[in-house]
């Protein structure tokens, strides 16, 4: 029986050396030292020993259980410091390696030249005014003098939503709209998408953006208007650009102009993107029809102001030389994450 004791002794002691888990340590618990154990097996068994040997058979066969209690409790102390070292041996960080980047999100093309612009035309004493996209024929046509059988008005190039309503085919709706809410002097710009039924290409979409201007006060001329305008696209596209006005005809303004600028691209020798002409057009402009002011209100005989339209899209692709307006619209990160 001694014997016998000290085999289980050598060999639950070896067993545990080479524990690695407290799954298996548990189990190695319950088989030894639980209910049904070997130890408690062999507590059982002494019933069948002389009587004389039982209590030092019983003493040595506590002192064994209490000495694989002792190495158990070790051997658990033992795999729960070294599971602790091997995780915090995976968990190590390298505080030097460089960090991740987070991308920053930046503003469209469109934005970063619409907040040039408005820096330019605020420092110049312009308000900026928002005006619907959604508008009525009247703002859009008839309070500019645009006649009814005008062929801006036919529904090939205008998307109509009902009779009388529409999607605004050019930001100078926001003149009536503000000639009716302030009185002269009146000066402001309104930013906006605006709606065209045009096929798209390289150099059309439906929607595209203006910049509305308008100026009213008493003797305002056409110098004033020269004046502002030339300012404006000097300091878009850099003093040594030329301003070219041409005389050209909106209903609206009377007299009317387009302006143009040398071609950012070439310089004005003539190139692909000027179509061999050196010349850039950026915006219409003119001297408010008398019959506009008259109409929101203004004595056309005291007052007289001047008006432009910028394209801004335009202003976009030459000064970041964008070979298509498509890529404006399309939101190809890999076009954006250039600006
Ligand atoms: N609305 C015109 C267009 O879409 C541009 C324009 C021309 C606006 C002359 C004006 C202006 O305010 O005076 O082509």
């Amino acid at each position: 029986m001694k014997e016998k004791l000290e085999a289980l002794r050598e060999k639950a002691l070896g067993e545990l050396a080479t524990l690695e888990t407290p799954k298996e340590l548990e189990e190695f618990r319950v088989r030894l030292l639980g209910k049904k154990g070997e130890i408690t097996e062999l507590l059982r068994g002494m019933g069948a020993l002389p009587a004389e040997e039982r209590p030092k058979m019983g003493q040595l066969i506590n002192q064994l259980r209490s000495e694989l209690e002792t190495a158990l409790s070790e051997r658990e102390q033992n795999i729960t410091a070294l599971l602790k070292e091997k995780r915090l041996k995976e968990e190590t960080l390298d505080v030097t390696l460089p960090g991740t980047k987070t991308k920053e999100g930046g503003l469209h093309p469109l934005n970063i030249v619409l907040n040039d612009l408005i820096d330019i035309f605020q420092s110049m004493g312009f308000d900026v005014v928002d005006g619907p996209e959604v508008e009525t024929e009247h703002y859009c046509f008839e309070a500019l003098n645009v006649p009814k059988d005008h062929p801006a008005r036919d529904m090939q190039d205008t998307f109509y939503l009902a009779e009388n309503l529409l999607l605004r085919t050019q930001t100078s709706a926001a003149q009536a709209r503000t000639m009716e809410q302030r009185k002269p002097p009146i000066r402001i710009i309104c930013p906006g998408r605006v709606f065209r039924a045009d096929e798209v290409d390289a150099t059309h979409s439906p929607v595209f953006h203006q910049v509305e201007g308008l100026v009213v006060d008493k003797g305002i001329t056409l110098c004033d208007l020269k004046g502002v305008l030339e300012q404006f696209a000097h300091e878009i596209y850099g003093p040594e650009t030329e301003v070219k006005f041409r005389p050209s005809f909106f209903p609206f303004t009377e007299p009317s102009v387009e302006v143009d600028v040398t071609c950012s691209e070439c310089g004005g020798k003539g190139c692909r993107v000027c179509k061999g002409t050196g010349w850039i057009e950026i915006l219409g402009a003119g001297m408010v029809h008398p019959r506009v002011l008259a109409g929101c209100g203004i004595d056309p005989e005291e007052y007289t102001g001047f008006a432009f339209g910028i394209g801004l899209d335009r202003l976009t692709t030459t000064r970041y030389k964008i070979s298509d307006i498509r890529l404006l619209f399309e939101n190809d990160q890999r076009f954006l994450e250039q600006f």
